[in-house]
């Protein structure tokens, strides 16, 4: 697939040139390529014109983060992405004009506001990508790791952080319908209860390591401390943060 060998390198270089961190960085979009992979070969015997949308959606999976906001101003992003498409790559007009669209569209904090947007032959291609880095939101780590790196260096901060995100966010995405391939609406009640262990694994880490610290014998729901007392206002920095 030459289209990998085009792309890879230049999400390594983007990478290292916007200093992006390792919440966002190959990593996470060698994780969204790979649901994406997944769930496009899944869907093909459903829709067949899929077959011919592969190097879109392995592109959009790979570059999504290159013109994210909290890494770069998106506009400049988007501009070099699609010069680099159009200089590199194997890659149409017609088929960077998807690349554009789908990548542009598909965040959450986007999809909240605006929906989702109408992208012809593209629709299912979108959601496959978008559903993937959906999918890529349910580790708690990440979350951690986003705001230690962006937000607040302090890892007990960082873990309220993204318990709040999982919270008033991640856990909810199946009741906000966010997910609309088989592949995705199956997927993410495993992600879910995953998720939720992980996280009460990190809890139970807080309040072991706020124990140890001299607050031994207090009750830590109202020290604030255990953190499903929290309010989840949004006011915490990093809570509600697109990941
Ligand atoms: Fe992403």
């Amino acid at each position: 697939m030459k289209i990998l060998s085009q792309i890879i390198p230049f999400v390594f270089s983007t990478v290292k040139e916007y200093r992006i961190d390792e919440s966002h960085a190959v990593g996470h979009a060698f994780d969204v390529l790979h649901h994406a992979h997944v769930n496009w070969k899944s869907s093909l015997e459903s829709y067949p014109h899929l077959e011919d949308q592969q190097n879109v959606i392995y592109t959009s999976a790979l570059v999504h983060d290159l013109c994210d906001a909290k890494y770069v101003d998106p506009h400049k992003g988007l501009a070099k992405i699609q010069y680099y498409l159009a200089g590199q790559t194997e890659l149409s007009p017609v088929e960077i004009g998807a690349v554009s669209s789908i990548i542009t569209t598909m965040s959450y904090s986007k999809v909240r506001k605006k929906g989702f947007p109408t992208l012809g032959t593209y629709q299912y291609a979108y959601h496959i990508v978008r559903e993937a880095d959906l999918l890529a939101a349910y580790s708690p780590d990440r979350s951690i790791l986003y705001n230690m790196y962006c937000v607040d260096p302090h890892w007990k901060q960082a873990c309220k952080n993204a318990h709040n995100l999982m919270r008033n966010r991640v856990w909810k995405h199946g009741q906000d319908k966010l997910f609309l391939t088989p592949y995705g609406k199956t997927l993410y009640k495993e992600y879910e209860a995953e998720s939720r262990r992980r996280m009460d694994v990190w809890l139970q880490i807080l309040q072991d390591s706020t124990m140890t610290t001299g607050t031994s014998g207090m009750d830590l729901h109202k020290t604030g401390y255990l953190y499903s007392s929290v309010d989840t206002g949004g006011t915490g920095g990093g809570g509600t943060v697109d990941v």
